[in-house]
Order: C-alpha cells, then sequence, then structure tokens
C-alpha cells in the first residue's frame, strides 16, 4: 500500500526518486520522504502530505548530492501521518536507513527487546522498529549489511517489502521481500528498485520480481540474490511490457477518467485472440493444460475484496446460468478465517486487479492447502496471486492507475464470462449458442463506446443530485452486483453515502431510508426481471425518491416512471454489467469532481491493499 523507490547508479538520485515516487504516488498518499548517500552519510528529508510538500521541503534546503538512495511514499498502518512517522526510518546505533511497505506483526515484542537493550525509538512505526532490528544485528564486514538484513528478518514475522541502507557500506542497497512486492529493474549500470514497474519503465524495461525471502545485494558493480538463509538464489529476469504512454494521463484530467474512457480498447484486448466466433469456441491458452480437470470440476468458489469481489459475483451468476457449474463468490477476508469446506474436484478462482491483495492471496492459500484448484483473474503479470495459482486468465487491460477500480471491473466480468464459456462449451453449450454468446461478447466494446458519447448528459444528471448525502443503487439478477459497484464507486471517491442492493431487499428494511429527494439509482435494462424492477420503482417515486434509472434504447416505459434516464444499448443480460456499470461509473466521477474531491487519491485509500 506504499510506494518504494530505490537507486544506485551513477546519475543524481534526488530527481530520479520524486519522479518515481510520482509515479508511485497512487499507492499512498499520507507522507513522503527521501534518503540520498554522500560521502558515507544518509541525509533523510521527509514529510506529512503530498509528495508536492516534500518537493517542496526540498527545494528550500537545495538538492541532496549522491548517486545512491531510496524514497517512500506511505499509507499510514502504524502510528498517525507525521513526519516522524514517515519513511525512511534510521536506527540509533550502525547508520541504517530502512524503507518498508508492509506490516511487522511482532513489532511490540521487538520493539521490547530493543529498548531493554538501550534503543531508543522516536516514531509510532513498526518500520523503525526493522531499522534498529538490522543495526543491533549489523556486525560489518564485507556483506555485513546484507547479512544483518538476512539475521534481522529470520527474527520478523509478517509482510515487508524492504530497502536498507548502512552509513557504514555506502555503496551497498540492500532490498528484500516478503509478501508486498518488490521489483528490480536492470539498466546499464544502474539498479532502480521499485514496488510496482510504473516507477521502472521510464529507465529500463529487463527486471526481475523478489519471490518471498529473497534479499538482493546491490552495488554499482552488479547484484547478488539470495534468501533470508542466505542460499543463493538465480533470479528470472523479465521484459516489462509497460509503456510511458500507459501510465501517463495524456488528454484526460484524471486516471480514473483516463480509465474509464479506456475500457473499449481495454475489453478488445482483454478478448483479443481469445474468442472464435466461427467455431463457436473460446481459446484460453491459461487454461487449456488443465481444461479436462476444470470441466469435471464440481464446483467452483470465487473470492475478492471490494470491487474485485462484486465482478466475482457476477462471475458466480455466469458460471450457473452458462456453465452449470455450482459457484458462488465470497470475500477472501470472511473465507480465509471461516473454516471453509473444500470438497474434491472444488476450483477456487481469485479475483484480482493488483495480484497483491492480503486476503486474497491468503484465501487462495487457504483453498489450495485443503486441495482446491487455484486459478487466478489477474491484471498485475508477475503478481504475488498470480505466482501462486496453478493457472489463470490476465486481463489485459494495462495498468489502472486511479485509485477506483473501473477498467479492471470491467475486465474481471469480461474474463470470467471467457471461462464460463470455455467451461460451458465443454460441458453442455452447443456451438451455435457459443457463437452467439461470443458475438454478443464481441459487440460490448461497441456499446460502451456508445454510453461514453453520454458522458456530458451523464454530468448534468450527477450535477442534480451530487449534493445529495444518500444514496441507493439497485438491481435485480446479474445487476445486483453491478447496484453494488455504483454504490462502492459512488462512496469512495465523493464521500457520498451510497448502498448498493437487491431491488427486492428494499422492502425488507432499507425503503424506511426513502425520503423527499433521495437519488435512487436502478439498473433497468430489459432483461428477465424487468418488470419486477419497474415495480421496485414505483415504490421509490411513491415515497418522493427521485428516480435516475439505467434502462435499454427504445425503452419507451421507462421515462413515464423514473426521472432521469440513462440509455444503454440492448444487451443479453448476462452480459450487460460490463456496459451498464459505465454509466454508474462516469456520475461517480463527475459527482466526486464537482463535489471538489480528488478523485485519484480519495481520502484513507490506496491502491492495492497489501495488509489484512
Ligand atoms: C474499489 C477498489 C477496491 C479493490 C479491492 C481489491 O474501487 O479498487 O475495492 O477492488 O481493494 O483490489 P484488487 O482487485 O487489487 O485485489
Amino acid at each position: 500500500m506504499c510506494g518504494i523507490v530505490a537507486y544506485v547508479g551513477s546519475k543524481p538520485a534526488q530527481a530520479l526518486l520524486i519522479e518515481g515516487l510520482k509515479r508511485l504516488e497512487y499507492r499512498g498518499y499520507d507522507s513522503a520522504g527521501i534518503a540520498v548517500m554522500h560521502a558515507g552519510r544518509a541525509t533523510v528529508v521527509k514529510k506529512a502530505g503530498r509528495v508536492a510538500n516534500l518537493e517542496a521541503e526540498l527545494a528550500s534546503r537545495g538538492p541532496l548530492a549522491g548517486t545512491m538512495g531510496m524514497a517512500h511514499t506511505r499509507w499510514a498502518t502504524h502510528g498517525g501521518v507525521t513526519d516522524l512517522n514517515a519513511h525512511p526510518h534510521r536506527d540509533d546505533k550502525a547508520g541504517i536507513v530502512v524503507i518498508h511497505n508492509g506490516i511487522i506483526e511482532n513489532y511490540a515484542s521487538l520493539k521490547t527487546y530493543l529498548m531493554d537493550k538501550g534503543h531508543r525509538f522516536v516514531s509510532e512505526t513498526d518500520t523503525e522498529v526493522l531499522a534498529m532490528l538490522i543495526g543491533e544485528l549489523y556486525e560489518g564486514g564485507e556483506g555485513g549489511l546484507e547479512a544483518a538484513v538476512q539475521a534481522a528478518l529470520r527474527e520478523v514475522t509478517g509482510a515487508y517489502a524492504i530497502c536498507v541502507m548502512c552509513e557504514k557500506e555506502p555503496d551497498t542497497l540492500v532490498v528484500a521481500r516478503k509478501g508486498a512486492p518488490l521489483m528490480v529493474g536492470i539498466g546499464a549500470g544502474e539498479y532502480v528498485v521499485a514496488s510496482d514497474a510504473s516507477a521502472i519503465v521510464a529507465h529500463t524495461t529487463q527486471a526481475f520480481p523478489l519471490d518471498d525471502y529473497n534479499v538482493v545485494r546491490i552495488t554499482r558493480n552488479g547484484f547478488r540474490t539470495s534468501t533470508t538463509t542466505n542460499v543463493a538464489v538465480t533470479p528470472k529476469v523479465m521484459q516489462l511490457e509497460l509503456d510511458l504512454e500507459q501510465i501517463e494521463l495524456g488528454r484526460f484530467e484524471h486516471f480514473m477518467q483516463k480509465e474509464i474512457f479506456e475500457q473499449p480498447a481495454a475489453l478488445r484486448n482483454t478478448m483479443r485472440g481469445r474468442l472464435q466466433a466461427e467455431d463457436g469456441k473460446v481459446v484460453l491458452g491459461g487454461l487449456s493444460a488443465l481444461a479436462k480437470q476444470l470441466v469435471r470440476s464440481r464446483r467452483v468458489i470465487l473470492t475478492g475484496q471490494g470491487t474485485a469481489l462484486h465482478a466475482a459475483t457476477i462471475g458466480e451468476y455466469l458460471l450457473e446460468d452458462l456453465a452449470k457449474v455450482p459457484a458462488h463468490a465470497e470475500y477472501a477476508s470472511e473465507f480465509r478465517y471461516r473454516n471453509p469446506i473444500i470438497e474434491d474436484q472444488t476450483v477456487v478462482v481469485a479475483v484480482s486487479q493488483s495480484g497483491e491483495t492480503a486476503d486474497t492471496l491468503a484465501a487462495l492459500q487457504e483453498a489450495k492447502d485443503r486441495g482446491a484448484l487455484a486459478l487466478g483473474v489477474v491484471n498485475v503479470v508477475g503478481s504475488s496471486i498470480a505466482r501462486e495459482t496453478d493457472a489463470g486468465v490476465y486481463l489485459r487491460v494495462g495498468p489502472e492507475i486511479g485509485v477506483a477500480s473501473t477498467k479492471a471491473f470491467t475486465g474481471q466480468v469480461a474474463v470470467l464470462a471467457l471461462i464460463s464459456l470455455f467451461l460451458a462449451r465443454r460441458r453442455y453449450m452447443s456451438a451455435d449458442q457459443c457463437a452467439a454468446m461470443i458475438r454478443e461478447m464481441q459487440s460490448i466494446p461497441g456499446k460502451i463506446e456508445r454510453v461514453l458519447e453520454q458522458d456530458e448528459r451523464i454530468k448534468k444528471v450527477a450535477e442534480k443530485y451530487c449534493e445529495r448525502e444518500n444514496w441507493l443503487f439497485l438491481g435485480r439478477g446479474y445487476n445486483y452486483p453491478t447496484a453494488l459497484e455504483g454504490a462502492l464507486k459512488l462512496k469512495e471517491i465523493s464521500y457520498i453515502h451510497a448502498e448498493g442492493m437487491p431491488a427486492a431487499e428494499m422492502k425488507h428494511g432499507p425503503i424506511a431510508l426513502i425520503n423527499d429527494g433521495m437519488p435512487a439509482v436502478f439498473i433497468a435494462n430489459k432483461g428477465r426481471q424487468y418488470d419486477k424492477v419497474l415495480n421496485n420503482i414505483s415504490e421509490v417515486r411513491a415515497r418522493g425518491g427521485h428516480v435516475i434509472a439505467v434502462a435499454t434504447e427504445g425503452d419507451a416505459e421507462i421515462g413515464k416512471v423514473a426521472e432521469d434516464v440513462i440509455y444503454v444499448p440492448e444487451i443479453d443480460e448476462p452480459l450487460s454489467p460490463m456496459v451498464t456499470v459505465v454509466p454508474l461509473q462516469l456520475i461517480a466521477y463527475h459527482a466526486a469532481v464537482l463535489r471538489g474531491h480528488d478523485v485519484d487519491k480519495p481520502r484513507n485509500l490506496a491502491k492495492s491493499v497489501t495488509v489484512e
């Protein structure tokens, strides 16, 4: 949840690190800090608030000299948002400086041990405990820092991605990982370490991700990778497939807006090479080796958090409806702790944009330990979840930088639809039926484009209601999870209270909330339960609520009952959430902008929740 970038080379480190921090700011933005090594001294500067605050502080001091350093953007876990709690942290003995992403779970007992040894702490963070522990274990000599980091990490429980420098070894950077992402970019005579590729690609496209318990010692002359028990490891260097253009705003004002508008292109990419309409076939390279096992599966459990769980819930409907395999979707955070029963031939599908969500990863591991076959529906290539699964299908929607997930949601639904068709065709679906569904899938990007053309009109709807503090989002069937997603989008970036639920559930209590002027967004496109949705709309209207309906083009009835209608093209119900969600994303986006919020950095949130 924090961003890490470090540099070892011959260029001035400060500018490069600040540029990297800006690219990583979406991962956490409570505070930021930098340490640069020069002439055997590490200078640390850190500030609460955005990277801009740190830049202003650096500007007032004059640039830090040095060609090796590290920087951090924080999302607070232990200790409030203060300059002191910002990273880097130092020890009080050996000249150690540390930045850290993750949580040291046994930090309290380690802190007591270190205090008994005479160490004095200045912050409330678990990271300072780690810095002190490394300092306590540092014995100097060749490879001293590497050995101290390995020894400290053997004492630690929890999750970490760390970078460590030591004033006594001013040419060495040691980095390590367990349960939080970190990769090393290899340039010409230089190395850029970062928590994600976006801070590396401007410098090099050759990189290797660290595995859990890997420790890398880097100098300008090369690097050595080992485990925390000092067993040498050969890293797998790969080519980063990321263009700078993909991580820049271009003509858009916010990444969230850019990513909403990218959805047609992103989905075309998701489907590219995977659909064969003429043969009624779905080709998923990632699953082909396991096809027989998957076809015989008796049960599918889909798991994830937040937006990913909403997509997983649509996946549950798709798998049962199309592939006729019993399926259910469940919060990973609940699944992992509730002693779930995993019967023979169960498949677990972890749905995650980042591939790093701690609860989703843990749920996946729990299901695997209990004998399930593990599949991943993940966006970030080589992420922890992607590596932990037996097989999977990547979203291929490109990097998602806006904290509110948009194109990943439609990508997740698209991939789950592909997996459902892949299984359906091998179980009960005829080639003709599958071909018809494939053609419908192929029409989705064009249909989303037609919704995006209505952006100005949707903005007007947002304008009309954005001052209201309570909203309802209601849908049935496949669009019940869409309602949940619409409510989540609105609340996370506009801070409006919004609840999503099945439209029928409203009568079982929430209807009491409806008063004069409360906006209720209904997903009311044509489908099996359309008439029932119309009834629910009337019930809201009768109590003074304002109805905004997302309806099918050509629907003449809906205008008679809803005040505001946003029309979407006709689409088969199982695939409709990929289209009906788009107006909801745009309403949330415009409402948040109109209320003056920083859409890409909503309060209290960060992209990728790597703590439970
Ligand atoms: C909401 C949002 C979150 C994520 C959730 C899971 O807009 O972004 O709810 O969907 O934290 O994240 P991933 O998909 O990375 O596992």
